[in-house]
């Protein structure tokens, strides 16, 4: 018999996509590339569900709308054989997302993706690079601070990026998250302090290309097609990074002037150390199934891993399933083979 399938996700409020349906491209002041009618949040987890079904599970899905009761509910009653894990955040806190992986852990459900420990550990983007750099894997210079003030001679070499240190998914990052003096780097750190909680991370500029690098399964784990990301159309005072904006934002220009190119075109030498990177950051870390790295290049080509996303969006052809997608692999097919990393792992007594 097909395995059940529990598509998981926690989505509280209004769906923010749906509002863009009502707008006409045509009102914008400028002319988008892309089409601003990307899916809504439901529509995305809807196509998981139907991608699933496709490849013979019997799926469905549950919002757990913040609702402790409504969680244990499924994972007592009739428990799913496995559950797709595509829960962020609990009551809009994304450090409890480990925790709800840990409900699913005491339960003795198998789910996708990463254990409570490397989520928890991949969102403390600090202690990441630090885990990172004592094992041999370069990440930018930086400084983790614990209050938003930074003396003078810190000995960080400008342009600086200053971020919250516990967020993911661009939060906080904006047309001024780049400095370039003393005075700009207080004052950013003010700004960001204002919205975010400590700790926050000052840390070196890298200036050339950015990549996005698909990591996929387990014994062992493989590098799919290497993304990377063209900001030549980016306006002269933007800075040349993936904001809130450029990510998430089809309303606004930048959305519509930052390109992927999928397979990279990379020196081989480049391309061979930035897979052997993100293999051992996929390791070290304590990845599983599926997670992105995200790195910049140096003006000599040296790659620096910025971050660890295990869980990484699985949109359908953008971000983690475009590479897949370059390595000849469907977005089903995708899904299918994390549901089967994780039954792999079904309890046996
Ligand atoms: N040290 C850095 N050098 C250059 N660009 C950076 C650096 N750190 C972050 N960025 C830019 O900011 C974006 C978001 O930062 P990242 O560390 O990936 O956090 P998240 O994606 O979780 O918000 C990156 O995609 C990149 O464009
Ligand atoms: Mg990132």
């Amino acid at each position: 018999m097909s395995s059940r399938v529990a598509v998981v996700y926690n989505h509280v409020g209004e769906d923010e996509y749906e509002k863009l349906k009502e707008i006409d491209p045509a009102s914008l002041e400028f002319k988008p590339e892309y089409s601003i009618h990307v899916s809504t949040v439901q529509e995305e987890y809807d196509s998981v569900v139907r991608a699933l079904e496709k490849e013979g599970f019997r799926a469905r899905s549950f919002n757990v709308k913040d609702d402790l009761k409504a969680l244990k509910k499924l994972l007592t009653r009739r428990p799913p054989d496995v559950i797709f894990n595509l829960v962020e955040h609990f009551k809009e806190s994304p450090m409890l997302e480990s925790s709800v992986a840990g409900l699913y852990e005491l339960y003795r459900i198998p789910y996708t993706g990463a254990s409570p420990f490397a989520l928890g550990l991949c969102l403390r983007k600090g202690l990441t690079k630090q885990v990172l750099l004592a094992n041999g894997v370069p990440t930018p210079r930086f400084k983790l601070l614990h209050d938003p003030v930074v003396p003078r001679r810190h000995g960080l070499r400008y342009p600086l990026i200053v971020k919250p240190a516990r967020e993911d998914a661009s939060s906080g990052m904006d047309k001024g998250s780049v400095v370039f003096d003393f005075e700009s780097l207080q004052t950013r750190l003010a700004k960001v302090a204002a919205e975010f909680s400590p700790p926050y991370l000052v840390e070196e500029f890298v200036e050339g290309s950015e990549l996005h690098v698909a990591v996929l399964g387990n014994d062992p784990p493989v590098v799919l097609p290497i993304i990377e990301f063209d900001f030549s159309e980016l306006p002269d005072d933007y800075p040349k990074i993936i904001s809130y904006d450029a990510k998430w934002n089809p309303l606004e220009e930048v959305y519509h002037r930052v390109h992927s190119v999928c397979p990279a075109k990379l020196p081989r030498r480049v391309e061979k150390a930035v897979e052997e990177i993100c293999l051992k950051a996929y390791q070290i870390t304590g990845c599983r199934d599926y997670a992105r790295i995200d790195l910049r290049l140096d003006k000599k080509g040296r790659p620096f891993v910025l971050e660890v996303n295990p869980n990484p969006d699985l949109t359908e052809g953008v971000s983690f399933m475009e590479s897949a997608e370059k390595a000849g692999l469907t977005f089903s097919n995708t899904l299918r083979m994390i549901v089967e990393y994780a039954l792999k792992r079904r309890p046996t007594t």
